[in-house]
């Protein structure tokens, strides 16, 4: 107990202790505790006879965390209370000098780090995997039409090859955030101590390389106090948490009766207990709903560190729930993502029809109209006319005859029949980017070489 004359409340324990969730931190914490003790010996600070004891007490912690066989004892606040209690008990007084020139404020700071940076490299190795379903599929349908939406209304007619490449892009760029959490996990915050630095002459870079860590955190103060990377990894959770939402939400949309642009397998989908025709895509309804709940993680996070002063503060000893659930929910959703999107089959049959409408084809009139010098403006009050009076009619843009082309447009002639042949609007698509075929071949090209070209940032 030391300076202290009675025993926690059991109320205070409850709110205080973090082992219930903190534990999982336990190999990262096995980890930089063997690297700070083969630096307190390197640097003549600890005996050599006591490092061998504590590496020894060590292997046996991490023997018994990983077969579950390491008993909590009702004191152990946290993780680290926790192992370096165990390590005491098998090592004796070696294990009772692990502690020197440490705080478990530069510990905490430590541990978070390291396992972001594990955890942010597997996010990039399951995004690369979803990068490659996403290839593929993309080949697999590369000339199948569909129509593409603005507002959710028909807008104009796209392969789905291209919209299954947006994802590509958008879960590229949150490759590239979880590479930055690489960075931004870089520096060693262990060997600040307390906030102040240690009254011993250790050496960080030692215990850097060790971990693998490209460098040591300059100033103590920030050490400590430094969740930056928490946030980081947050942030790039939530936006690719919400681009598993869109797409998901998508997918439920396509497999509506209404659409039926695609059917996601049986194994990703469940029936009702009451309606026994239901296939119910609830894998891509959760993929839906989970974005907010990693976005409420990053806010209860921002929440937390506002207004902190420095350095340590217990209240960052609530970061780890946050993070904890973030990191399981981005996790499963990338597997359940990538799985899905293998599986899904697509109906050619419906996206075709839903795209053959002609009235999305109003903008390439208008174009038409332009490249006979007709100003881009004017071209599309012009065609508006056209659809008004088709639609008026009951009839399709192809359905109106010569004399009322005339009548209501009388710059446009044979020309206008032949544009609105089926396809005509997707291979006229011809700008960088765009949505016709020799356009999707080169994007597909850069994409498969960004796959194939992903290494991990380290090793
Ligand atoms: N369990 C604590 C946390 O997660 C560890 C650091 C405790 N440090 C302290 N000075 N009480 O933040």
């Amino acid at each position: 107990m030391g300076r202290f004359s009675e025993p926690q409340d059991p109320l205070f324990r409850a709110l205080n202790s973090s082992i219930s969730f903190d534990f999982r931190l336990a190999p990262y914490d096995i980890e930089q505790s063997l690297a700070h003790a083969r630096m307190l010996a390197h640097s003549n600070i600890i005996h050599a006879n006591d490092l061998a004891a504590i590496e020894a007490g060590l292997a046996q912690v991490r023997d018994e965390v990983d077969s579950d066989a390491f008993e909590l004892h009702e004191d152990d606040e946290d993780v680290h209370m926790a192992i370096e209690r165990r390590l005491t008990e098998i090592a004796g007084d070696a294990g009772a000098r692990l502690h020197t020139a440490r705080s478990r404020n530069d510990q905490v700071a430590t541990d978070v780090a390291m396992l972001v940076r594990a955890h942010s490299l597997g996010a990039v190795e399951l995004l690369t995997g979803l990068m490659r379903i996403l290839v593929e599929q993309a080949e697999r349908h590369l000339d199948w039409p569909m129509p593409g939406y603005t507002h959710m209304q028909r807008a104009q007619p796209v392969y789905l090859s291209h919209h299954l490449l947006a994802y590509f892009w958008k879960f590229r760029r949150d490759l590239q955030r979880f590479n930055f959490c690489l960075t931004a996990t870089d520096d060693l915050p262990l060997g600040a101590g307390a906030l102040a630095g240690v009254n011993f002459d250790t050496d960080r870079m030692f215990v850097a390389q060790e971990l693998g860590f490209g460098g040591i955190a300059e100033n103590s103060i920030d050490a400590v106090s430094n969740r930056d990377f928490v946030l980081d990894y947050l942030s790039a959770a939530a936006t690719c948490a919400t681009h598993m939402s869109q797409l998901g939400g998508e997918i439920v949309v396509w497999s509506s009766d209404e659409f039926g642009f695609c059917e996601v397998a049986d194994r990703f989908a469940s029936g009702s207990s009451l309606m026994p025709q239901k296939k119910n895509p609830d894998a891509a309804e959760l993929l839906r709903a989970k974005a907010p709940r990693v976005a409420g993680r990053l806010a209860t996070v921002h929440g937390v560190l506002h207004g902190l002063p420095l350095t340590y503060n217990k209240d960052l000893q609530e970061d780890k729930e946050q993070l904890f659930d973030a990191i399981d929910t981005v996790e499963l959703c990338l597997a359940v993502t990538s799985e899905m999107l293998q599986t899904i089959t697509f109906d050619r049959e419906r996206m075709a029809v839903a795209a053959a409408d002609e009235f999305p084809a109003a903008t390439d009139i208008a174009d038409l109209l332009v490249k006979r010098g007709t100003p881009f403006r004017k071209a599309h009050g012009v065609v508006g006319g056209l659809v008004r009076a088709a639609v008026e009619r009951g009839k399709a843009l192809s359905e109106l005859t010569e004399d009322e082309l005339a009548e209501l447009a009388p710059e446009l002639d044979s020309e206008y029949y032949e544009l609105l042949r089926e396809g005509a609007w997707l291979e006229s698509k011809v700008s960088e980017g765009a949505t016709s075929v020799p356009r999707v071949r080169e994007q597909l090209a850069q994409a498969r070489h960004l796959v194939e070209a992903v290494e991990p940032a380290r090793p």
